[in-house]
């Protein structure tokens, strides 16, 4: 009879394609890898509500501040689920902060780079929560149960994420020669880094053998980034946009497009915090983390106080 308690029943479970649940034995690897994904996925969530956020005073309507404003509230609501499905392996959202705050851990190298004028925001919509919906859409078969169910509730909101980001673009495609060249700019500068939000080639992912075993990852970072390319080129050629890739072509063979080479250098500098706007971005979090420490206390205290009612009672 197979010991429920050791790691090849384990890996038995998850070949059998079986979730697994918070309270089920799991190899500590397993565990560390998970809050180790999970929370740089939450820290990705709501840092990337600054970019964003620095755009709903200077949306160009009223239309356009509502869709802004919608998605922005999504995806700290998609933090929430996941910082949720972290703790449930075992840590404390303060330790999670912690790790953040102090650089122990990174969020998505696209989040520091700087959203210039409107076109950056469509460009965000399309381009990053383009490769946001290609890489989640994925993660919601991962095998850790909690993830995979954060992942389905998310994915039904992020295609409208990138269906109103592409709609910027469009619209500034037929607008004026400086709209179109404002779009054209904007995907300029966007295009490469949304292609490093999927990691580093599978040759280069320390971690990829370890989530391909455990089914945490169910597609490698090259196989994601090449859907994403395959789709988008696609959806510029639509528009009108042209891909900054001189090398970009399509390979008849393989049924893919070939792209040229992506600038590691830039990746390693942008997530080890050498980007253009990492300091802001962590200066910022850590400013109004601390001006919101007064709610926290004060939800607490609550608790607290509820709990000595219910006690009082029992
Ligand atoms: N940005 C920052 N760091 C990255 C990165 C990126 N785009 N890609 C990889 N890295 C880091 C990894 O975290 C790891 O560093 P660590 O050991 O300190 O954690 C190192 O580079 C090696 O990369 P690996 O490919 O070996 O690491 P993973 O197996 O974890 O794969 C990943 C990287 C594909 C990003 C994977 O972690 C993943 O799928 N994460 C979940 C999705 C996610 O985090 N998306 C972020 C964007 S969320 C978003 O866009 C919100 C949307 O609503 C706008």
């Amino acid at each position: 009879m197979h010991n429920e308690h050791t790691n090849q029943h384990f890996q038995l479970r998850i070949d059998n394609g079986e979730y697994i649940e918070a309270k089920d034995y799991m190899p500590d690897g397993y565990r560390k890898h998970l809050i180790r994904q999970i929370s740089q996925h939450a820290h990705s969530e709501v840092i990337g509500m600054q970019p964003e956020g620095n755009w709903i005073t200077r949306a160009p309507s009223l239309r356009s501040k509502q869709i802004l404003l919608a998605k922005i509230q999504d995806e700290g609501g998609h933090g929430l689920y996941l910082y949720s499905a972290a703790e449930t392996l075992g840590i404390s959202r303060v330790e999670l902060i912690d790790q953040l705050h102090s650089g122990k851990a990174k969020y998505s190298n696209i989040f520091n780079y700087p959203a210039l004028n409107w076109a950056d925001i469509g460009a965000i919509g399309w381009l990053v929560d383009g490769a946001a919906i290609v890489n989640q859409v994925s993660l919601q078969r991962t095998s850790y149960g909690p993830y995979s169910r954060a992942m389905v509730r998310i994915c039904k909101e992020e295609s409208f994420h990138q269906r109103q980001g592409y709609e910027i673009m469009a619209n500034m495609m037929k607008g004026t020669k400086e709209q179109r060249e404002m779009a054209q700019d904007a995907m300029n500068r966007w295009w490469w880094p949304a292609l490093m939000m999927f990691g580093p080639h599978d040759t280069d992912s320390p971690h990829s053998s370890d989530a391909v075993k455990w089914k945490i990852k169910r597609e490698t970072n090259d196989e994601l980034r090449q859907k994403f390319i395959d789709k988008t080129v696609q959806q510029a050629e639509i528009i009108g946009l042209t891909i900054p890739d001189k090398d970009l072509k399509f390979n008849e063979k393989t049924g893919h497009y070939d792209i040229g080479k992506i600038n590691w250098d830039e990746f390693h500098r942008v997530i080890n915090g050498n980007g253009p706007c990492n300091k802001q971005r962590m200066e910022h979090h850590i400013k109004y983390h601390n001006e919101g420490a007064w709610v926290r206390e004060a939800a607490e205290a609550y608790k607290k106080k509820r709990l000595a009612k219910q006690l009082e009672i029992a």
